[in-house]
């Protein structure tokens, strides 16, 4: 491959998920990790640590890294990555890694054959759909009784396991995943611990779905890295990348320090600026960390956190006056889920007639607005708690939105929102 194609592939690394170079989070990888070493049969169920944070705060990334760092502490350990339990078509493929790796079971152990006995003795439950295609099929949720007794069989030699599970906020959504991790979180045979990255709504929803056994300390929040840690990552991964090049002119150091700081720490900001860095060396001529291809990547990196921000925003649905005035009310005092929604009520008023019916079609109630604003990452809870103050996910962001809006856009906002945060 010549040097563009393998620059092009520095500069299209993932935006989401495992980082080229990961820093900090050891408390949270600490953490989790202990919770498993902790784990005693027969005592307290439910062990569960739930990672919330906004959308780019590194959540998927931290699972990853707590998978990658588990065999150094606990060498007998495993672990099981899920990344979507709202499908509940993953959970015989859960299960069965569960037999595998933790149980010790060859792979077919919890198969069920149509119509007869299996090599495990769990009675036959074929779905529908693997019933025509193929004889056998995997564990369904059906045979989670029959089959744990199968575990228990083994349970004096289990190899202790961290199921991870990402995108928590929508458990519930798939009966068979919610069913599964009840029982897994329920019992005190089996040594599984459950770490799950989420929203800030995360904890909230495992609550509402009968998963609550969560106290302060299990609830982690993942939010931006100090500069330093940003810096190092910036700096580790410029080196690994002049490795793979067979060398960059000039120093990776000096990139780093000048392409942190506008990072602000925000894990998603930290991927965009290296890409950047890839990018400018990309449409440059000259292979070198010098100045003028670091100002070129400087620039690119600002454009991409504002097509970030576009993105967020639309993926709240709502209009940018709305967001706007939220976030106004968030810096001028405590502003809880009630007086957010107080807000959104107040400014409705100031759209235009189709912004106003684009609103109304979307959202029948002000809390729905809220609601969406939480999933996108416009806003996020100031603490691990859904009835603690909203805050602003990344301080940035909020400068981007009201730049959005005119003056007098804004000044109307101001005046319309007063009285609703005024107290
Ligand atoms: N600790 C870290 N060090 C360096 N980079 C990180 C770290 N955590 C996350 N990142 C990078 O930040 C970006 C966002 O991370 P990630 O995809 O894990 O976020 P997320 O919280 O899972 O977001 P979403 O809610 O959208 O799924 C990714 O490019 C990731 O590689
Ligand atoms: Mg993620």
């Amino acid at each position: 491959m010549d040097w563009r194609g393998k620059l092009a592939r520095w500069a299209n690394v993932g935006e989401r998920g495992a980082p080229v170079a990961f820093a900090g989070r050891q408390r949270e990888i600490d953490l989790a990790i202990r919770q498993l070493e902790a784990w005693q049969p027969g005592t307290t169920p439910g062990r569960t640590v739930v990672a919330q944070g906004a959308p780019g705060a590194g959540k998927t990334a931290l699972l990853g890294e707590i998978a990658r760092r588990l065999p150094e502490r606990l060498p007998n350990a495993e672990a099981i990555y899920m990344p979507t339990p709202w499908i509940d078509d993953n959970v015989p493929n859960v299960l069965e890694e569960l037999a595998v790796k933790m149980a010790g079971l060859p792979a077919d152990a919890l198969r069920t054959t149509k119509g007869s006995e299996t090599v495990a003795g769990v009675k036959a439950v074929a779905t529908a759909r693997h019933a025509g295609s193929r004889s056998v099929s995997p564990p369904t949720l059906q045979t989670w009784r029959a089959f744990s007794r199968e575990f228990e069989r083994v349970a004096h030699r289990m190899n202790p396991t961290l199921l991870l599970i990402d995108e928590i906020q929508r458990i519930g959504e798939g009966e068979a995943t919610r069913d599964m991790l009840y029982n897994l979180h329920d019992q005190t045979t089996f040594p599984v611990v459950l770490v799950c990255g989420g929203l800030s709504t995360s904890a909230a929803r495992l609550g509402e779905v009968g998963l609550s056994r969560l106290d302060e300390g299990s609830i982690l929040r993942i939010d931006a890295l100090t500069a330093a840690e940003a810096q190092r990552s910036l700096e580790e991964s410029l080196g690994i990348m002049a490795d793979d090049m067979g060398g960059i002119a000039g120093h990776p150091d000096r990139w780093a320090r000048a392409l942190a700081p506008p990072t602000q720490g925000w894990p998603q900001h930290v991927t965009c600026h290296f890409r950047a860095a890839a990018e400018a060396l990309l449409a440059s001529d000259r292979l070198a960390f010098d100045d003028a291809n670091l100002r070129d990547a400087l620039a690119r990196a600002e454009e991409n956190m504002r097509h970030y921000y576009d993105r967020r925003l639309e993926a709240s649905r709502t209009q940018p006056m709305v967001v706007y005035a939220v976030h106004e009310a968030i810096k001028a005092r405590t502003t809880r889920r009630t007086d957010a929604m107080a807000v959104v009520d107040a400014v409705r008023g100031l759209l235009g007639r189709h912004d106003a019916e684009d609103h109304d079609a979307i959202f029948r109630r002000a809390g729905d607005c809220i609601n969406q604003m939480l999933y996108a990452g416009v806003v996020a809870y100031a603490t691990n708690v859904t009835t603690s103050p909203l805050s602003i996910p990344i301080p940035s962001m909020a400068a981007h939105i009201a730049g959005l809006l005119t003056t007098e856009q804004r000044d109307a906002v101001r005046r319309a929102i007063g009285p609703a945060i005024a107290h």
